[in-house]
């Protein structure tokens, strides 16, 4: 579903190369909810930022339900992700002058969907992360739980091969914390879809089947919940 081949990445600054991540190999299978864990500066954000295909890597390769998302141009990558990435951020990002319902609705309007099968669509989202009510309001009159429920919803709304989620749960206190992972899990069981989310907090990745550790760039690896160690010194994990 997901797979990460012998991945590096340095940013250059002027003449300053900075190494931030260090031939990472590894593998997620369809369905599978896997945490990013790692501390602060230690690559999660870049790491997920190039397996949405925001930027290319220096080295290495990523494939993504089988295609290879290093090796697509730029408009190819653009329609790619529409259709097959979700995207869930730690600060929301939803629109401020659209309603509940036209950000969820958003990313089908660039699809050109049809405007009643799209409403369809965000009510039965809207529903799904417990906030039907919500649907004309706007985001400013949410809490910011409620914010990120929208934010799930408009996720899911493409029916993407895999969503990937930033801190999603990092401006919110621990009860909210808890329901948006909850939530999250729901999701991940009845629509099979594939989440990677990142956290540097350990309670946070042990809610999820699967821990992904990085460490100064590097992935290390968790023996209570990562199968296999692949002999390329990739990891591929499991269903458990
Ligand atoms: N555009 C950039 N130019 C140069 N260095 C960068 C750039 N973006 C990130 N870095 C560096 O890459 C390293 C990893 O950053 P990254 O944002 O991936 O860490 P992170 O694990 O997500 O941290 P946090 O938990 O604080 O969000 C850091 O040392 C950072 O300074
Ligand atoms: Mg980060």
């Amino acid at each position: 579903m997901l797979q990460v081949e012998e991945l590096s990445h340095s940013f250059k600054n002027g003449n300053e190369i900075t190494a931030v991540l260090h031939d990472i190999s590894f593998r997620v299978h369809k369905g599978q909810m896997v945490a990013l864990l790692g501390s602060s500066g230690s690559g999660k954000s870049t790491l997920l930022n190039l397996m949405a295909g925001l930027m290319k890597p220096t080295e290495g390769n990523i494939f993504i339900a089988g295609h290879s998302i290093s090796a697509m141009n730029e408009n190819k990558l653009a329609e790619f992700r529409r259709k097959h990435i979700g995207f869930i951020f730690q600060a929301y990002e939803l629109l401020a002058n659209l309603t509940v319902r036209e950000n969820i609705e958003l990313p089908l309007v660039f699809q050109s969907v049809q405007p009643s099968v799209r409403r369809k669509k965000a009510l039965e989202l809207l529903e799904k992360v417990g906030i039907p009510d919500k649907a004309d309001l706007f985001p400013s009159q949410l809490s910011g739980g409620q914010q990120q429920r929208v934010s799930i919803a408009r996720s899911l709304i493409t029916e993407p091969s895999v969503i990937f989620a930033d801190e999603p749960t990092g401006n919110l206190d621990t009860r909210t914390e808890e329901e948006i992972l909850a939530i999250l899990k729901t999701l991940n069981q009845t629509l099979h879809t594939t989440f990677i989310i990142v956290t540097h907090e350990r309670e946070v990745a042990a809610q999820t089947e699967h821990i992904l550790t990085l460490r100064d760039g590097s992935l290390v690896t968790d023996r209570q919940k990562v199968a296999e160690v692949l002999p390329s010194g990739g990891i591929a994990i499991e269903t458990k």
